[in-house]
């Protein structure tokens, strides 16, 4: 870490974190919480509830939480270090100057020394695309209609036609062949020596959330294959986690996302002012990406090329966004082939025209289906009857589900009631659909674990009550130490705290968050400490709560050890804790 850990307490605790998160989150006061809607999932009911007391956060829906810098960083899609800066300068904390000496640049971390790297190459394409010889592929994209504004919102560039000269550029400002490999910027062949991997094209970097490039695409000029290249999966770039043009999308502020296949049809989008336009990266569209879009919107409209390929690409997508919690609609534009093309040939207003008659994917699925069967041919139209009755059961609440038969029927004039007892028949004869089996297999899953699963969450509730009584410490002491804890995420968490406890006589959750560096790490230290009470307990009810969380997390660390262990004098040793255990007996009572 760049910074001082006292600092980064300071900041911490000089940014409440009720204050921070009511600036972008509705919260209203519920007992020693605050509770509001979740604004990492969907939700209709408030089950994120934020503590001033614990200073952290914990959605009991989709478990998310952490401290004020995990806040930050989930909802900015900020790093450490960028959340680090925001929250200083909100609460006026001056930072030490950043040194941006040779020494330090060496001595940075692999990935900020990749993103500069990245960083300078884009700068350097830029240049080129505006100098004397970059006036091919100036003259280029001038030519598919792209403004001076448009190139430099995005940033494009050209890559000349020397074979070697971004990878001289790179080696003077003083990087090493090793990491300039990694970049996948340059190739290394053993006859060619080094040469860089963009050569005459024109140049779109990609960019992340934050606006930092993390990789290129570069296209040929006019005819000519590979038509794109892009750059390899690196240490920074990650295909299937990223889309082209989010940076920009994510602040444009409309009810949905636009989703289309090329880097030129975002750019297309986005200069007839559809700024909420993104697009995968050469690759087929992931959950990963879905996840990604769910943050910033419910609604996604696909606005993938018209042709069979397309068409393909959009019923794969379809399911992957259902999955993710998106609603999703399907944009005709046809006769055109792709976004560019219709914005050249009808323009912005006939495209607006066209979102708002999107068609809801569901039609648009049974639409593409019907166009294999023929329906004049009574074996075939019954096929096609029966596919269309299982495609319905994704819809598993009756009203939907009735209220998609109705609709189908309207168009193919199927008989609601044929239909139904087809979709019934379905229903209780088969297991068949995607998300179906997906759920069996979850739940014979969940079988497995739950022996674990109940004692991890015996040990949040215990951490939890830790927390919230620090009386506890003392009652439980020779009884319970981080050892017992099951799984290394918990043993670490749980040292910490008693930790804290020793040296303080306090405990600052909040700050234990800061020590994990993941945000998926994050989330779940936060759940440890976030477990909710039956509020209504009388002493005595606690008590006996208290003495059978003790005793069964104490079991199980017990048992399982006596399982490992080789040693006869541990054997007894274990043996009389086990007999012990059943003698026990803490008091709440007394103060
Ligand atoms: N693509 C790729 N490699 C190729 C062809 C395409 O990675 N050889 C990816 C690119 O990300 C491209 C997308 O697939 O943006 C869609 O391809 P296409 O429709 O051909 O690209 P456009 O962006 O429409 O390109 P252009 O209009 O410049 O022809
Ligand atoms: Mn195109």
């Amino acid at each position: 870490m760049y910074y001082p850990e006292d600092l980064v307490e300071e900041i911490r605790q000089r940014n409440d974190i009720v204050d921070v998160i009511s600036e972008h989150v509705k919260l209203k006061r519920s007992g020693n919480n605050h509770m509001g809607l979740c604004p990492f999932h969907n939700e209709k009911s408030p089950s994120f509830s934020v503590s001033g007391q614990k200073q952290m956060y914990h959605c009991f829906g989709c478990g998310v939480g952490g401290n004020v810098f995990t806040f930050v960083m989930e909802y900015e899609n900020y790093s450490f270090v960028e959340a680090l800066k925001y929250l200083a300068e909100r609460a006026g904390i001056p930072l030490p100057e950043e040194e941006q000496n040779e020494e330090a640049k060496r001595k940075a971390d692999l990935k900020t020394q990749l993103l500069e790297i990245n960083r300078q190459a884009a700068k350097y394409f830029f240049y080129q695309l505006k100098s004397e010889r970059g006036k091919i592929a100036y003259e280029y994209l001038t030519n598919r209609k792209l403004t001076d504004e448009t190139i430099k919102m995005f940033g494009l560039g050209y890559s000349n036609k020397y074979s070697d000269d971004l990878y001289q550029y790179l080696k003077q400002m003083g990087y090493s062949d090793e990491i300039l490999r990694q970049s996948g910027l340059v190739t290394f062949d053993e006859k060619k020596g080094a040469y860089d991997k963009f050569w005459n094209r024109v140049m779109y970097p990609i960019m992340d959330g934050n606006n930092r490039v993390i990789g290129f695409g570069g296209r040929v000029l006019g005819q000519g294959e590979p038509k794109y290249l892009n750059s390899p999966e690196t240490l920074l770039f990650d295909k299937s986690r990223n889309l082209y043009g989010l940076n920009i999308a994510k602040t444009a502020r409309k009810h949905n996302m636009l989703i289309c296949e090329g880097y030129m049809d975002v750019i297309a989008l986005h200069q007839a002012g559809f700024t909420n336009a993104v697009a995968s990266l050469g690759t087929a569209f992931t959950g990963l990406q879905a996840n990604l879009l769910k943050r910033y919107t419910d609604e996604v409209l696909l606005t993938y090329d018209s042709d069979g390929a397309g068409v393909k690409a959009a019923l794969r997508a379809i399911p992957i966004m259902k999955e993710a919690g998106l609603r999703t609609k399907v944009i005709n534009m046809r006769p055109y082939k792709d976004p560019d093309e219709f914005m050249k040939a009808l323009g912005a207003e006939e495209f607006q025209k066209r979102i708002d008659e999107a068609q809801n994917s569901f039609y648009f699925e049974i639409e593409v289906l019907q166009k294999e069967y023929d329906l004049n041919d009574p074996e075939q139209k019954t096929k096609f009857f029966n596919e269309v009755a299982k495609k319905l059961l994704v819809f598993t609440e009756e009203i939907e589900r009735n209220n998609y038969i109705e609709a189908i029927d309207r168009i193919y004039h199927m008989g609601f009631d044929n239909l139904r007892k087809l979709v019934n028949h379905y229903a209780a004869t088969m297991v068949t659909t995607p998300t179906m089996i997906k759920k069996v297999q979850e739940r014979s899953n969940n079988k497995r674990v739950t022996a674990q699963d109940s004692m991890r969450q015996a040990s949040k509730l215990l951490l939890t009550w830790l927390i919230e009584d620090t009386r506890l410490f003392s009652k439980i002491k020779g009884i319970i130490s981080e050892e017992d804890f099951d799984g290394e995420l918990y043993q670490k968490v749980a040292g910490m705290l008693f930790q804290q406890y020793k040296e303080q006589g306090q405990v600052i959750p909040a700050k234990i968050i800061n020590q994990f560096e993941s945000k998926e790490e994050q989330n779940e230290v936060a759940s440890l400490f976030s477990t909710t009470f039956q509020e209504e307990m009388s002493i005595m009810e606690k008590e006996k709560a208290l003495n059978d969380l003790i005793y069964r997390i104490k079991k199980y660390s017990l048992d399982n050890r006596s399982r490992n262990v080789t040693d006869i004098a541990q054997m007894q040793s274990i043996i009389k804790a086990q007999a012990d255990l059943q003698k026990l007996h803490i008091s709440l009572a007394d103060g």
